[in-house]
């Protein structure tokens, strides 16, 4: 794990687009028809755990994935302990999944909601996360407040992006998608993040472990133009940014 410097910003591009929630959840019912949402989860987990892993969850821990896809991470969180765990996606068909994988088990409520207007009460989480999801809110900001408020005093919040400023390798992934994002420094989530109310923040980036791909059987495509693409982002790593109500 590498300390992430807000020195390394150059002038940041958020604020140019506007992602849309309607075009997020019409894209995410895709993925997670064709079987992406699975693939996901495995490419996300070790970057994810690199904090979550250093939570201490038990009896009295709330805990809330937003943006939560089919809902691994918040399984393998009340695996670890969690007495409750919440999951939010704006994809009906995320939530289906997630559904599915924990039917009849009420340890678990999966719902569909926009990451910016929770239905959660004031001070309910102990816990909440957010995995390569904040890119594609309207507003970042506000969903940062949102957390902010459902999030019990002394509560934690881990965000995990492998698409930002400092990794300049995954700005291809702008145009790959169909869907608008923002490009978002790892000083803009910091400083939005701080004024939501959120203390104690930290910025790190973790490399993945697993092996990478063989240069000669590596195929190019939309995300990937070139193999050294694909080396730059494996070296840069996630970002990771965590900290406490
Ligand atoms: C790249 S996927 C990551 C999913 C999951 N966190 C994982 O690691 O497998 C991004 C997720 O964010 C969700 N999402 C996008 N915009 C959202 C919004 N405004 N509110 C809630 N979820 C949103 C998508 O539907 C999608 O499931």
């Amino acid at each position: 794990m590498g300390a992430i410097r807000a020195t390394f910003c150059v002038q940041p591009v958020f604020g140019l687009v506007t992602p849309s929630e309607k075009a997020a959840a019409l894209e995410f019912d895709l993925w997670a028809e064709s079987g992406r949402d699975a693939s996901m989860a495995e490419g996300h987990r070790s970057a994810t755990e690199a904090v979550t892993s250093q939570w201490v969850l038990n009896a009295d821990s709330q805990v809330l994935d937003v943006g939560c896809g089919n809902g691994w991470a918040v399984r393998s969180l009340v695996e670890r302990g969690a007495a409750k765990g919440y999951g939010i996606d704006i994809s009906p068909k995320m939530i289906a999944a997630a559904k599915a994988a924990t039917s009849g088990d009420e340890r678990y409520d999966f719902q569909v909601a926009a990451a910016e207007r929770t239905p959660f009460s004031d001070g309910q989480m102990s816990h909440i996360l957010n995995v390569e999801s904040l890119y594609y809110y309207p507003d970042p900001a506000v969903a940062l407040q949102e957390w902010a408020r459902i999030c019990r005093i002394g509560g934690h919040l881990s965000i995990m992006v492998d698409l930002y400023l400092e990794s300049p390798a995954t700005h291809t992934w702008i145009n790959a998608l169909d869907v608008d994002v923002h490009l978002l420094s790892t000083a803009d989530i910091l400083a939005m993040a701080k004024a939501a109310g959120w203390s104690k923040l930290n910025a790190i980036s973790v490399k993945d472990p697993r092996p990478m791909a063989d240069e000669a059987s590596f195929k190019t495509g939309p995300y990937w133009p070139s193999y050294a693409m694909y080396k730059a982002y494996r070296e840069t790593g996630s970002l990771l940014i965590y900290g406490q109500r």
